[in-house]
Parts: C-alpha cells; structure tokens; sequence
C-alpha cells in the first residue's frame, strides 16, 4: 500500500469541485487517510514548491495558491502516486486529455485544480509537511 499527497487547489475550490474530484480518486481504490482544510502561506509554499520557487511563474503561483483555503489529503492505495497523476493528467490543463481531471476542470498549466506527489519518497515528505503522525489514519 502506498500513500500520496493531493492538494485540491483554489480553482476547484471556487468551482465547488472537491467532492468531484475527491470521488474520481475514490473511484480509483483510493482510500482517505488524512484530510484538512487550510490557507497556505507564504513561506509553506515556498518550501512545498522548492523545485520551482526561482522560476519566473512562482509569484503568481503563490499568489494564487494562497488566494482562498485549500482541501489537503493523503490518499492511500495500490500504486497511489501513479493512480493518482494519471487521473489527474499533464500539468498544462490546455493539454491534458478530456477524461483527466485537469483535462475536465483545468484552465492553463497554473491553474490546474489539483497538485498530486510525483514519487512515494516526496508523498512521504509532503504528508509530514501537512500532517502530524497522528492525524493519518494509515
Ligand atoms: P510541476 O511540479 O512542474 O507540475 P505538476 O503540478 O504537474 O507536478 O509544477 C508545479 C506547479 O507549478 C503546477 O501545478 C502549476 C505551476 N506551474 C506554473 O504555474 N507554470 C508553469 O509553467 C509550470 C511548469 C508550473
């Protein structure tokens, strides 16, 4: 069993999406072992963004992430990392295949409706970032 993190971003937020997206990684065998409505901050996202913090887009980013509370969860299942990125397709929403959910709800590569790990090594780092021990119920 593998675990990863999924961050149901401002955009699906406004949209009233959560539950729509929660229920496409339900569909998929994936369980909920941890959930929490936040606003990220500043200094949150630029360590949860690190690979990308000196890219020209990053202030818009940030901005844009820290517009409204987010919904956090760590989804557990077989191959939750890779289930996950599949469903949820390409970063760039304009490219993504219909049927993905970036490619159903997204509208560019910013705005994106959902951030999911890309690996198990950095699901285990962004769930201690979120989540103390206690509140994964794994
Ligand atoms: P990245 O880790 O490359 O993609 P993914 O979310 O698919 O793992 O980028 C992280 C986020 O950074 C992405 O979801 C949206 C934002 N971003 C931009 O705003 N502009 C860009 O050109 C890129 C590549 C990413």
């Amino acid at each position: 069993m593998e675990k990863t993190l999924i961050i149901l971003k401002p955009d699906c937020m406004e949209k009233r999406l959560a539950g729509t997206v929660l229920n496409r990684f339900q569909e998929a065998g994936l369980d909920i072992v941890a959930a929490k409505l936040t606003r990220l901050q500043p200094a949150l996202l630029r360590e949860h963004y690190a690979h990308i913090a000196d890219r020209p887009f990053f202030p818009e980013l940030a901005q844009f992430m820290g517009s409204r509370p987010v919904l956090v969860v760590a989804l557990q299942g077989e191959d939750a990392v890779a289930t996950a990125r599949k469903l949820l397709g390409p970063t760039d929403s304009k490219k993504a295949p219909k049927g993905t959910i970036r490619g159903d709800y997204g509208t560019d590569v910013s705005v994106n409706i959902c951030h999911a790990s890309d690996s198990p090594e950095n699901a285990a780092i962004e769930i201690s970032r979120f989540f103390a021990p206690n509140e994964v119920y794994a």
